[in-house]
């Protein structure tokens, strides 16, 4: 049976309460190293061109922006969407956020719960562009009669996945085009069908498994988690892949009589979702968040073989297991490049003390780009002298070059632990 929204508001207050949602902590929590510096850059990453498409349209029709963000928890909608950057800009420029005051009219954020909406107001009650109401979008489009429609709908890290029934899911998109006047763009952000982490999960019928027990255990480190496992919060959150993402919307665009049409799918979190390291869904996932986390974290080295990834097939799902084994032998490739990079760089004569292995004619040209990118910034190293340059400058860079190449190589199939849809409703 499908739980009604607000008995699920529990799981979202107690992780509000533990602290364990405070900003910035690294290697742990809810705005770790990987929520910030890849999951909240890879939405801006395939964001961007959307919305600098829409902010030129406005500034077209002298308007201003005006967002809605669906469940916004503590506004981290709107801290995500204002760290879009202008990827044109110069060294000099110090203004580069695509949203200045200039460009926003309105960020309202809604959500049910009320800790969370508390946090968002206590940190940006005093924003005089920026508002937050209590409502629930299980109901419907949670904006008046009078009221102005949208010109971006948002939602991140899979709060779309809240709508545990589509008929939820579709009616808000049938609202939502049906509102809108002339132009909009929605972003729609589920938990992945087919994620890696939870890998026992899958199911060819789509039927069978729509909604997953998701535990919010990954909020504790390990030792934590088990001794409160009989305590954690549990969460009813829809799993979905492309082809279910594509038939709500076009269910909605057939009963508003509105084209919503899909602009971008992609997989976010592809071997560094949260439970990869919790492993509570598949028995052979190994902890690569963590060693991610770690090797963006300041002065911490990292052991590079916790980042090599043993990508354990599931029998009946061949079309997941070469796209995971190609994804994996990439990954793993860049990873050992790098350790032979440590292992041969001799800083005192500025260069390598053998020759470098050449990569194979069928290493895909991303991988070849990285490889010769991370060869650079060793080298750059042994130039440079000051600080910790293992942990402080090779090892963040390792981790933008991974982050590089899983976006590159995903699919939009619904193989990462975040799987999100940009669709546009163009009535001009
Ligand atoms: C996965 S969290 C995402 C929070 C935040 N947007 C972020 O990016 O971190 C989902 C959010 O949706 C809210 N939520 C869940 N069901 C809801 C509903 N039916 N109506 C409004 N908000 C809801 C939760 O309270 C929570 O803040």
């Amino acid at each position: 049976m499908t739980p009604k929204a607000n008995d699920q508001m529990a799981a979202y207050s107690e992780a509000a309460k533990s602290g364990l949602y405070a900003k910035h902590s690294g290697m742990t929590g809810k705005y770790d190293n990987v929520r910030r510096l890849w999951e909240d850059e890879v939405t801006r990453f395939f964001l961007r061109p959307h919305l600098h498409d829409l902010i030129e349209r406005c500034r077209q029709s002298m308007r201003r922006v005006r967002i809605l963000d669906l469940g916004c928890g503590s506004a981290d909608g709107y801290e995500l969407l204002a760290g879009i950057r202008d990827r044109d800009a110069d060294l000099q420029q110090v203004e580069v956020n695509m949203l200045g005051p200039e460009v926003l009219g309105l960020y309202k954020g809604m959500d049910l719960n009320d800790d969370l909406l508390a946090q968002a107001d206590a940190i940006y009650g005093h924003h005089p562009k920026m508002v937050f109401e209590r409502g629930d979008f299980s109901e419907g489009l949670p904006i008046g009669k009078t009221e102005q429609p949208y010109d971006l709908y948002f939602s991140s890290f899979g709060t779309f996945s809240h709508h545990n029934d589509d008929e939820t899911a579709i009616r808000l998109l049938t609202e939502i085009a049906e509102r809108t006047e002339d132009h909009c763009l929605i972003h729609c952000d589920w938990l992945g069908r087919y994620s890696y982490e939870w890998q026992t999960l899958w199911t060819h019928d789509f039927d069978e498994r729509r909604n997953m027990d998701y535990v919010v255990s990954y909020i504790y480190d390990k030792t934590e988690r088990e001794a409160r496992r009989a305590e954690l919060q549990h969460l009813t959150l829809r799993l979905i892949c492309r082809r279910e993402a594509e038939a709500i919307a076009c269910e909605a665009s057939k009963r508003s009589g509105v084209e919503i049409k899909p602009l971008c799918f992609y997989d976010r979190s592809v071997f560094t979702g949260r439970h990869m390291d919790t492993g509570d869904y598949n028995p052979h996932a190994q902890p690569i968040r963590a060693a991610v986390n770690s090797l963006h974290e300041v002065n911490l080295r990292t052991d590079l073989n916790d980042l090599l990834v043993d990508y354990v097939p599931k029998p009946g799902f061949d079309f997941l297991n070469e796209y995971y084994e190609h994804a994996q032998l990439c990954w793993n490739y860049v990873v050992n490049y790098v350790k032979e990079l440590l292992d041969s760089y001799v800083p005192s004569e500025r260069t390598f003390s053998k020759e470098l292995t050449k990569p194979p004619a069928a290493c895909p040209a991303v991988v070849v780009e990285t490889l010769d990118r991370m060869k650079r910034v060793v080298e750059g190293t042994g130039w440079y002298g000051m600080g910790l340059p293992r942990e402080n400058v090779i090892e963040p860079q390792l981790g933008y070059a991974l982050r590089y190449v899983v976006s590159h190589l995903q699919q939009g199939q619904g193989c990462g632990h975040g799987h999100v849809g940009i669709f546009e409703i163009d009535r001009s």
